[in-house]
């Protein structure tokens, strides 16, 4: 069976968390996607050919985590060949036998126009930060400056900008507390299987 989740949405939205628990519930395969933005800015020197010469361990590095390796991240994902090199990875991931969800910015738009369920994850500039101040600490303050910094690169690039795709639901979590945003998620994968 193939059967693809295209999960979009900004930083700190829930994306990750609902995409996990779909996985854990339906036995589908989970990519993080950002992950490979994330080691391409974490690899240094030419983001072209570090995109595409991209390898499983570089997605396991230590330091990918962190909020200066998601503004590296953002920087090198405008650059349209660096996701040109990324997307026959994604796409054979999305359509493998069991079924996939994938979580980024582009799935639903770009990657997986056809996906079978397509979720935009939102949630207040605000909240978002102060989930991620909760993870990374620091001043929160400039935790909130970086999201909206990165908010604006990725909705304001011309190479598969952050927006939700026509027919995707939208979940906003500013309020909704995760376990309901992920029964919502369940439930709309159920109708459709
Ligand atoms: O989701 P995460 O915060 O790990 O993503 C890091 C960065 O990678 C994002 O800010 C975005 O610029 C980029 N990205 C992207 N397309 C995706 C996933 C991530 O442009 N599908």
């Amino acid at each position: 069976m193939q059967f693809t989740v295209a999960i979009d949405g900004p930083a700190a939205a829930g994306k990750g968390t609902i995409g996990r628990a779909l996985a854990a519930r339906f036995g589908f395969a989970h990519l993080d996607t950002g992950l490979l933005y994330r080691a391409v800015g974490a690899l240094g020197g030419d983001p072209v050919a570090a995109a595409l010469g991209l390898v499983a361990a570089d997605l396991e590095r230590g330091d990918l985590r962190t909020l200066a390796a998601g503004q590296a991240a953002s920087v090198v994902a405008a650059i349209p060949e660096v996701r040109a090199a990324l997307v026959e990875f994604q796409r054979r991931f999305a359509r493998a036998e069991g079924g996939a969800v994938l979580d980024g910015r582009d799935i639903g738009t770009v990657i997986c126009p056809r996906a079978e369920v397509k979720l935009y994850v939102t949630a207040s500039a605000e909240v978002r930060a102060h989930r991620r101040w909760l993870e990374v600490g620091g001043d929160v303050a400039s935790v909130l400056a970086e999201v909206m910094e990165r908010d604006a690169r990725d909705m304001g690039r011309s190479a598969a900008p952050l927006k939700p795709a026509l027919d995707a639901v939208m979940i906003d979590t500013s309020e909704l507390p995760i376990a309901a945003a992920i029964a919502a998620a369940v439930a709309l994968v159920e109708a459709r299987l």
